[in-house]
C-alpha cells in the first residue's frame, strides 16, 4: 500500500474509533485506488455522531404511544360533500386566483426505490393509462400542464429523486423532451441517504467492499435537499408563496386543486393535508390526529393496534383520517423550517439489508430483518405548522396508490388502473356521453381535467364502445 492510501486509512481511522466503525476500512488493502476514493467520500458524507445518537436513542415508540393516548381526530373541511356538490365555491375561487397570480409551484417525491411494486425502475416509469399505457410521470407533468395551461402561467415542479432514482429519472425526462414541461420549470433535485446500521451492534453496515450501505433518507429529505439544491431561492425568486406537494404512486392525485389550495390560503395555513375517511383500523396510511390543539402524523406501523381499533359513541373509527400524503405548504414556512437542523426527527426500521460480514468479507442475504434504517417523514413538520389544516377527499376520486405488484389483494397497478377508468367513465356519463360496460375509457389531462371540461368537448350522445383514449 501507498504511504498516501496508508495515510488516508489512518486519517479515516482516527474519525471512526471514537463511533466504533473501524471496521469500514477493514478491507482497505484489497481496494484499488478509486474504490478507495470512493469509500473514504462516503464515510466522510456520514454524520458519525448522529447515527451513534439515533442507534442508542430508543426513538419514537415510547413518545408516540403517549401522543396516542392523548390524541383525538382533527377537525376537517370536506373538499366535496358526500353528495357531491362542492362544499365551497369560495375556497376553489381562491385557489384560482393563487393560480392565476402565478404564486404556486408543485414538489413530486420520486425518491422512493418501489420495493414493493417489484419494478426495477423509478416508479415513475411505471406505464399507468388504462389505456395510453402511460406512465405516472408523464400523467403527473401533462397534469401539472393542463392546470397551467387553464390559468395562463407557468407552474414550476421540483422533483426529488434519490441516488437510486436520480440518474435514470434525468434521462427519462430528458428522452421525453420533459413532457412538454419548459425547461425552466423542471427543478430535479436528489435527496441526501443515510446508512443502514446492524441492529445487534450499531455498526454501519457495508453493503459491498468499498460501499457503505446507504438508504434515501425519507422523503423528510425533501427538506434540506430542496433548500441546498436552491429550490427555495428558487421559489422566492420566481415569486412562489406555495408549493403544492404530491407523491409519484398516485394516478389520480389533483395536481394543484384550486378548491383544496382555496382552503389553505383562506385558513392562513402553513401546512394543508389532504385525508380520506379510512375504511378499517390498520389501513396502511398515515393518521392525522389532534395533539393539545396541534395536528400531526402517526405512521400505521407506529399506531398502538388498541389506539387504532378505538370507536366513536356512533361505532365509526375514533381515528379516523387517513394521510393520502398530499399537502400544501406556504414557501416561508418551508424556509423557517428548513433553517434548524432538528426540525423533523429521525424514524427507525427493522429492514433486512444484505452486508458484508466485517470478519471474512463474504456478502450475506439475510433471512429476517438485522439492520435498522434511519428515515424522515415530511408529515413531521405538522405540528410546527403555526396553521395546519385537514382537508377530507373523496378517495374514488383522489387516491388511487400503486404501492403492491399485481396478483396483491389491494393497491397494485390494476385496482390504480380500474380507479382511473370508472372516473373517467362518470365523468363522460356527466358529459353526456356513454359507456359500454366493461370498456375501458382514459381522459388525457390535456384533453380534459374534469366532467365539465369534457362535457364542453364532448358531443352529446357520444357513445364509447371499445377502448378509448381521450387526448
Ligand atoms: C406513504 C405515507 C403514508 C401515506 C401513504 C399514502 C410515509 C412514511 N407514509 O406510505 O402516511 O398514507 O404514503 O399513499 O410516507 N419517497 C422519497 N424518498 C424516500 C422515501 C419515499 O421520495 O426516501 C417517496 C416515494 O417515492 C413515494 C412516497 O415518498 O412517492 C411514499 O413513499 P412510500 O415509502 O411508498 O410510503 P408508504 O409506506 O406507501
Amino acid at each position: 500500500m501507498s504511504t498516501s492510501a496508508m495515510d488516508v486509512r489512518n486519517d479515516l481511522l482516527d474519525g471512526l474509533r471514537p463511533y466504533g466503525q473501524e471496521h469500514l476500512v477493514a478491507f482497505w488493502d484489497r481496494l484499488d485506488e478509486s474504490q478507495r476514493r470512493s469509500l473514504a467520500a462516503e464515510i466522510r458524507g456520514v454524520d458519525l455522531a448522529l447515527v451513534t445518537r439515533l442507534y442508542r436513542d430508543p426513538g419514537l415508540p415510547e413518545a408516540i404511544r403517549d401522543l396516542a393516548d392523548r390524541a383525538s381526530s382533527p377537525p376537517a373541511v370536506r373538499l366535496a360533500d358526500r353528495e357531491g356538490r362542492f362544499a365551497s365555491e369560495t375556497a376553489r375561487r381562491r385557489g384560482e386566483e393563487a393560480l392565476r397570480a402565478g404564486t404556486v409551484g408543485a414538489i413530486l417525491v420520486a425518491g422512493g426505490q418501489g420495493t414493493r411494486l417489484g419494478f426495477q425502475h423509478p416508479k415513475g416509469m411505471f406505464p399507468i393509462g388504462p389505456v395510453s399505457n402511460k406512465s405516472l410521470f408523464q400523467l403527473h407533468v401533462e397534469k401539472l400542464l393542463a392546470v397551467a395551461r387553464r390559468y395562463g402561467v407557468r407552474i414550476p415542479l421540483y422533483l426529488m429523486t434519490s441516488p437510486a432514482t436520480h440518474d435514470e429519472t434525468v434521462e427519462y425526462f430528458a428522452a421525453h423532451r420533459r413532457f412538454g414541461l419548459p425547461e425552466d420549470d423542471l427543478h430535479v433535485f436528489c435527496q441526501g441517504t443515510m446508512p443502514a446500521v446492524d441492529a445487534a451492534t450499531g455498526r454501519i453496515l457495508l453493503d459491498r467492499l468499498d460501499h457503505l450501505a446507504l438508504s434515501p433518507d425519507g422523503h423528510g429529505g425533501m427538506l434540506a435537499a430542496l433548500a441546498r439544491s436552491g429550490g427555495l431561492d428558487d421559489c422566492r425568486r420566481r415569486g412562489i408563496e406555495h408549493l403544492f406537494y404530491f407523491q409519484v404512486d398516485n394516478p389520480l392525485v389533483e395536481v394543484c386543486g384550486a378548491a383544496f389550495l382555496g382552503y389553505h390560503l383562506a385558513a392562513g395555513s402553513e401546512m394543508t393535508t389532504q385525508v380520506v375517511a379510512k375504511r378499517f383500523p390498520q389501513e396502511k396510511v398515515g393518521n392525522v390526529l389532534a395533539v393539545e390543539g396541534r395536528l400531526r402524523v402517526i405512521e400505521y406501523s407506529d399506531l398502538p393496534d388498541d389506539v387504532a381499533q378505538r370507536r366513536a359513541p356512533d361505532g365509526s373509527l375514533a381515528i379516523w383520517a387517513g394521510s393520502i400524503a398530499v399537502h400544501a405548504f406556504e414557501v416561508r414556512f418551508l424556509e423557517r423550517m428548513a433553517a434548524s437542523a432538528e426540525a423533523l426527527p429521525f424514524h427507525r426500521a427493522k429492514k433486512k439489508v444484505p452486508y458484508v460480514d466485517p470478519a471474512t468479507g463474504t456478502r450475506i442475504e439475510p433471512d429476517k430483518p438485522n439492520a435498522v434504517k434511519f428515515e424522515r417523514f415530511i408529515f413531521d413538520l405538522m405540528p410546527s405548522a403555526r396553521h395546519a389544516l385537514v382537508v377530507e377527499v373523496d378517495p374514488a376520486k383522489h387516491f388511487a396508490p400503486v404501492k403492491n405488484a399485481s396478483g396483491e389483494p389491494s393497491d397494485t397497478p390494476e385496482s390504480a388502473k380500474a380507479q382511473m377508468v370508472a372516473l373517467h367513465t362518470a365523468w363522460l356519463a356527466q358529459a353526456g356521453g356513454d359507456v359500454a360496460p366493461g370498456v375501458p375509457v382514459e381522459i388525457s389531462p390535456l384533453f380534459a381535467m374534469d366532467a365539465n371540461e369534457l362535457a364542453a368537448k364532448l358531443t352529446p350522445g357520444t357513445r364509447v364502445t371499445s377502448p378509448a383514449y381521450l387526448a
